[in-house]
């Protein structure tokens, strides 16, 4: 999990995005701090972790941003979205209508951010299989069809989510 003395090779800033509820801020703290809360409360505003690992013989400082799904709660866009190189689109497998809004906060990620910018689409809370109202083959043709990676996660289960992660930083180095 990192070692504050070691060099930087690199920082690569990524942004999480995707409706409220669906997990952002645990993912996020499973992948800085392999933490997580059942009772985790709505982002306001913006917050940002950070992890260095080690990707092909480079240290690279991962900067993840995370901010709220709820419109009221989020900060000036265009801030966010700045200087990101990653992007991490997340919804609920559980909520359907999660994944009904992707199609938005990818037109939102392309208006703002750098055309470059490496995207993951990511179905999280993957252990309530029981509860499943988006079946995966429906986001997979999805993912293939907007030249996105795929990825289902459970960050309560730490499934998958260093994974993502590891995805995204690997393809933008
Ligand atoms: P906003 O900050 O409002 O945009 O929400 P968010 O996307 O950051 O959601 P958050 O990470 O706060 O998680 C919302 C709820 O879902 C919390 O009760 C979490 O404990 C729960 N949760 C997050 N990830 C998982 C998961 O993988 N599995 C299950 N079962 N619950 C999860
Ligand atoms: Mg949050």
């Amino acid at each position: 999990y990192g070692d504050a003395s070691q060099k930087i090779d690199y920082v690569f800033k990524v942004v999480l995005i995707g409706d409220s509820a669906v997990g952002k801020s645990q993912i996020l703290s499973r992948f800085s701090r392999n933490e997580f809360s059942l009772d985790s409360k709505s982002t306001i505003g913006v917050e940002f972790q950070t992890r260095t690992l080690v990707i092909q013989h480079k240290s690279v400082k991962a900067q993840i941003w995370d901010t709220a799904g709820q419109e009221r709660y989020r900060a000036v866009t265009s801030a966010y979205y700045r200087g990101a190189v990653g992007a991490m689109l997340v919804y609920d497998i559980t909520k359907r209508q999660t994944f009904d809004h992707i199609p938005r906060w990818l037109e939102e990620l392309r208006a703002h951010a750098d055309k470059n910018i490496v995207i993951i689409l990511i179905g999280n809370k993957s252990d309530l299989e029981d509860q499943r109202a988006v079946p995966t083959e429906d986001a997979k043709e999805f993912a293939q069809t907007e030249g996105l990676f795929f990825l289902e996660t459970s960050a309560l289960e730490a499934t998958n989510v260093e994974n993502a992660f590891l995805t995204v930083l690997t393809e933008i180095f």
